[in-house]
């Protein structure tokens, strides 16, 4: 993505290192931090300088990487690598990417591969990232043209929530992939962006990447995108995800379930744009998916600025589950799936 007229990746390997634009600063501040061991990836999923279950996936495949490197002339190897990885794994819960790319990566470490041809699996990885979310901007434009061909004026309203961009993805997105595409097909775009409270990852990072992009967008407040569907002021709901199960229920951003019951009553289609990376075919269903409960703080405090007494209990379930039944169907690499076809999928 272009930010002050240079091409941009959220993430790439240089001089040994991964760099990273650090997710917290934004929008004031652009900055480029490096992570050059597995303790650095750890702590940058913890924090939220990296987010996003795409990006979280990358990162922890060069935090494994980084790992076995580390360990290489440790005084014991073997054990100092599988601390590191377990708690690379356990660095955030709900995205299944994380596990995922360890474990690709783990393997080939198992296999003995040297280190140079470990490195290049990675980048091979992330490579394989970026080409399925073109492919997702391909098929899920498709969705866009017919909206827009069935309407008198051609403008298409999309809706999305939390950062299912660039930014969450090395390159071009999810749920935003679709929305670049028609505009470079020259679609008369518009999105509507959830804030996303509490983290705010709207306000403060898709709408910033579609400024930057150009792309005509507008931020309203959580509680307002059901009002603006039952005016007729959305026509397709678009998120990300950030764990599939075998049935097609859907982990993501806690209050994407509310969009999709919203949208289920205005006769609105709903869309999960995904790789296939972010299906775990081992759950059965969406009540085995472990949700992640974050520190309070982020909920009782706007920065400094205590929003809530202090002595009142909270609660911060970071993600809810959307069920399949409710979920037109799945943007993917692999073309528009039905939810009831995600069980016959395999990567
Ligand atoms: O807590 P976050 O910011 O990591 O949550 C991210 C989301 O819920 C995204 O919508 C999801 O990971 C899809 S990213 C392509």
């Amino acid at each position: 993505m272009k930010f002050e007229g240079r091409q941009y990746h959220s993430l790439w390997y240089e001089n040994d290192k991964i760099k990273i634009i650090d997710q917290r600063f934004l929008p004031e501040e652009f900055r480029i931090i490096s992570l050059s061991t597995c303790e650095e990836v750890i702590e940058a999923i913890k924090n939220m300088a990296l987010r996003g279950a795409p990006l979280i996936g990358v990162a922890s495949a060069y935090g494994t990487y980084f790992a076995y490197r580390q360990c290489f002339s440790a005084k014991y190897p073997e054990e100092c690598y599988i601390s590191l990885v377990e708690k690379l794994k356990n660095a955030r819960p709900t995205a299944v990417n994380l596990v995922w790319a360890v474990e690709q990566i783990n393997r080939l470490i198992l296999s003995g591969l040297e280190l140079e041809r470990i490195l290049s699996m990675v980048k091979n990885l992330e490579n394989n990232e970026i080409k399925c979310c073109k492919k997702i901007g391909e098929n899920g434009s498709v969705l866009l043209k017919h909206i827009a061909m069935a309407k008198k004026d051609g403008n298409i309203n999309v809706l999305t929530h939390c950062n299912a961009g660039w930014l969450a993805t090395v390159d071009i997105g999810t749920a935003s992939a679709p929305i670049f595409n028609a505009r470079d097909n020259e679609l008369d775009v518009h999105v509507w962006i959830g804030e996303t409270r509490p983290r705010n990852q709207g306000g403060k990072l898709t709408a910033w990447e579609y400024f930057h992009e150009n792309i005509a967008h507008t931020v309203v407040s959580d509680n307002s995108v059901g009002h603006l569907m039952q005016k007729g002021m959305v026509d397709i709901v678009i998120t990300g995800a950030d764990r599939i199960a075998k049935n097609g229920d859907t982990a993501n951003k806690v209050g994407t379930y509310l969009r999709a019951l919203a949208a289920k009553h205005n006769k609105i289609p709903f869309y999960i744009a995904a790789p296939l990376s972010t299906v775990d075919f081992s759950l059965r269903s969406g009540e085995q998916i472990h949700i992640e409960e974050r520190d309070e703080n982020e909920l009782k405090y706007i920065g400094e600025t205590p929003l809530i007494h202090e002595l009142s209990p909270v609660m911060n379930h970071a993600f809810d589950i959307t069920p399949a039944e409710l979920i037109t169907g799945f943007i993917t690499e692999r073309g528009i799936i039905d939810p009831k076809d995600i069980k016959r999928l395999s990567l």
